[in-house]
């Protein structure tokens, strides 16, 4: 057998994850880890969260410029219009298995969506491919709430054009129009989860758009990506660790024993980061308004769990550069938002599906197929020996 630890003959070397190999070049957005930086196109996303909104975002995102008043208005008009899902969708939603996981729903769902669209293998005109992106932004939170209402045994709500992309998603999953603060503070969460250079739903998504397959396949396969528990998911465990913990006072006995027992505290730490996450700065930010809004006594304990495992964890492991990252704060948000846990990864996707959009174009507009090399490790001029003398 040949040596793993034996370099191959022409000098390439493995790197386990591409861990530090550049496999893309790209314009979309930009991490700068010891400062705490985060900008789509160039532009930060505290300002973008400040003044602009979830479908701004997007535009920017896949335009690469910022839209003028008209731009915009077309713009949030065509997204609002491409909101309906086709029939043969919502038909096959309201047969899935109500057990089945909402990323596993969404992500049939998405891939679905290409039996509707009869040019769907047509990759085109750069302006062609954006309004195809734009019709799956504006799909997705219909696909989730539509899920949703369907496992809890209650008809999809029609999307309204006359709410905001983060409004009608809260409207379409429950029922219920959204207070205009709570909405956009969701419409906030949207814009700073919407990308973040080459992660794992990022690469699948311009991998499969390397091979020229079509936007369903490449947003699919990047859903698919996102359902594993190392990529996605972690907020949701960051809310239970809290529940868990219970209240302020047992914090530190917590951060003790995770500490002694070598466990690892979610929501704390990010292999970029190497200080605050500027998401989860944001998120602590709209928090305490939130709790006015539509707060109880157990979300308070919650936030105020959550600001004394910051700071017990400031005191314990900040020589080691761990900060809270953007599942810290965004699970508590949803929380008192009304969303479901098990709904925490679909909204990631909800927002993200913008940015792996704009990777797509990015990708198929200026393509190489991706065929890394593979190290070989097995045997060679093995026999292959008869059944009756195995
Ligand atoms: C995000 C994460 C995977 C980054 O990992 P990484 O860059 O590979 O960092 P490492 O796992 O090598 O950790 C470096 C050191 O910090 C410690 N550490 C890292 N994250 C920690 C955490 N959440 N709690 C306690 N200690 C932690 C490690 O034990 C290690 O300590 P050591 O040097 O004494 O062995 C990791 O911090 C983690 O698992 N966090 C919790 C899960 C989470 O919040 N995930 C969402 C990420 S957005």
């Amino acid at each position: 057998m040949t040596n793993p630890q034996v370099p191959p003959p022409d000098g390439s070397e493995y790197r386990p994850g591409l861990e530090g190999v550049v496999a893309s070049r790209s314009s979309i957005s930009y991490v700068d880890g010891e400062n705490g930086v985060l900008e789509y196109r160039g532009i930060d996303i505290r300002e973008l969260t400040a003044h602009s909104t979830f479908e701004e975002t997007t535009f920017l995102l896949l335009y690469n410029h910022l839209p003028d008043h008209r731009e915009l208005a077309q713009f949030t008009t065509l997204m609002a219009r491409q909101r309906v899902l086709p029939h043969a969708v919502r038909e096959a939603i309201h047969n899935f298995p109500v057990s089945m996981h909402p990323m596993v729903a969404l992500q049939a769902g998405i891939a679905m969506l290409a039996g509707d669209d009869y040019f769907a293998d047509e990759i085109g005109t750069q302006r062609n491919n954006i309004k195809r992106c734009s019709s799956v932004v504006a799909k997705v939170p219909s696909l989730v709430a539509a899920f949703e209402r369907h496992r809890n045994g209650e008809e999809p709500m029609p999307a309204q054009s006359k709410y905001s992309h983060a409004e009608n998603f809260l409207f379409m999953m429950t029922g219920v129009q959204p207070h205009p603060e709570a909405a956009r503070v969701f419409d906030k969460l949207l814009i700073m989860h919407a990308d973040h250079s080459t992660n794992a739903s990022t690469f699948t998504c311009r991998v499969i758009g390397s091979t020229l397959g079509n936007i369903y396949s490449s947003i699919s396969g990047a859903v698919g990506a996102l359902s594993g528990p190392l990529h996605g998911g972690a907020n949701e465990r960051v809310l239970r660790m809290l529940y868990s913990i219970g209240s302020p006072d047992n914090v530190e006995a917590f951060v003790d024993e995770q500490i002694a027992t070598g466990n690892k505290i979610m929501g704390i730490g990010h292999r970029i980061y190497k200080t605050k996450d500027p998401r989860a700065e944001l998120l602590q930010e709209v928090i305490p308004r939130l709790l006015e809004i539509q707060g109880g006594e157990e979300k308070q304990t919650l936030y105020q769990t959550a600001l004394r495992l910051e700071e017990v964890v400031n005191q314990r492991l900040g020589q080691k550069k761990l900060y809270p990252n953007v599942d810290f704060y965004s699970g508590i948000v949803l929380e008192i938002l009304g969303v479901p846990s098990d709904l925490f990864t679909t909204v990631f996707a909800l927002s993200r599906v913008a940015g792996w959009c704009a990777h797509w174009v990015e990708q198929v507009s200026a393509n190489r197929i991706f065929r890394p090399k593979q190290e070989y490790i097995g045997d060679h001029h093995r026999p292959y020996v008869p059944m009756e003398r195995r």
